[in-house]
């Protein structure tokens, strides 16, 4: 469902219009909504780059102060898929490690300032690399607020943020769950992070919200964990 459409610009209209977002119908209760999500396809990654994956992790360092210029489209695909993207289809293996291969992490892109795309709260499905419409607007304001506002959130072009339903890791591993997910969500962050540093883009790790705030931001389903922020964007 989509939400906040009167807080759209113009151009976000059209591009809204552009990634296929269904026309507004009305519901039982007489309040305007939208009957069919909008799915973006993502560029395909690539899979070489200009530096070393030593270069990279030698040169990665928080960075917390971004330009207001936007990340590309084809960017915000390559964080994306180093986050969770699949590396063998075959299996429906991904690009970061998880316990039992059961894959308990979900990712949201808070975006702001994203060439091609509509400010608003989108979710990665990596099986097609495609974007969820989850709501437009800018939401970096709310979400910053419901991480102590910090500024950065509100800098980035786009906030990664990791929930996790735990109950995947859970039904297997019983209470190391309670473990193997925040190891799970590091390994993605990582990937995220280093995937910044090699596109010499800004990012910055955060843990410090209120998850409860940060579920009602991203309107996660209940059986969702907010882990883990990763503010990105130009230096
Ligand atoms: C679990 C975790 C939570 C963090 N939370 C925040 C945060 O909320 N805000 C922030 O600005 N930095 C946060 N950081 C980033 C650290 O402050 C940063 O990694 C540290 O100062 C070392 O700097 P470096 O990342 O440049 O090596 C967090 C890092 C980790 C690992």
């Amino acid at each position: 469902m989509i939400r906040g459409f009167a807080r759209l610009t113009f151009n976000s209209v059209l591009m809204a219009v552009f990634v296929g977002v269904s026309a507004m119908s009305s519901s039982a209760n007489g309040q305007d909504k939208t009957t069919q999500a909008a799915t973006i396809k993502l560029p395909p990654p690539r899979l070489t780059g200009s530096i070393s994956v030593e270069e990279a992790i030698s040169k990665r360092r928080s960075v917390r102060q971004f330009k207001d210029s936007s990340l590309s489209l084809s960017e915000l695909s390559q964080l994306l898929w180093a986050a969770q993207g699949i590396t063998d289809t075959a299996r429906g293996l991904r690009t970061a490690p998880s316990a039992g291969a059961l894959y308990p992490l979900e990712v949201y892109a808070v975006v702001g300032n994203v060439t091609g795309i509509a400010p608003g709260i989108y979710k990665y499905k990596c099986r097609t690399h495609e974007l969820e419409t989850i709501s437009l607007g800018d939401a970096r304001k709310e979400l910053a607020a419901a991480a102590l506002g910090q500024e950065a959130i509100t800098q980035a072009a786009v906030d990664i943020v990791w929930t996790a339903v735990y109950e995947r890791c859970a039904k297997k591993y019983q209470e190391r769950a309670e473990l193997y997910v925040p190891i799970e969500v590091g390994h993605s962050a990582e990937n995220v992070f280093l995937q910044a540093t090699a596109l010499n883009l800004g990012a910055v790790v955060m843990g410090a919200f209120y998850e409860d705030k940060v579920q009602t931001v991203l309107k996660s389903p209940k059986d969702e964990r907010a882990l883990y922020i990763v503010p990105i964007g130009k230096k």
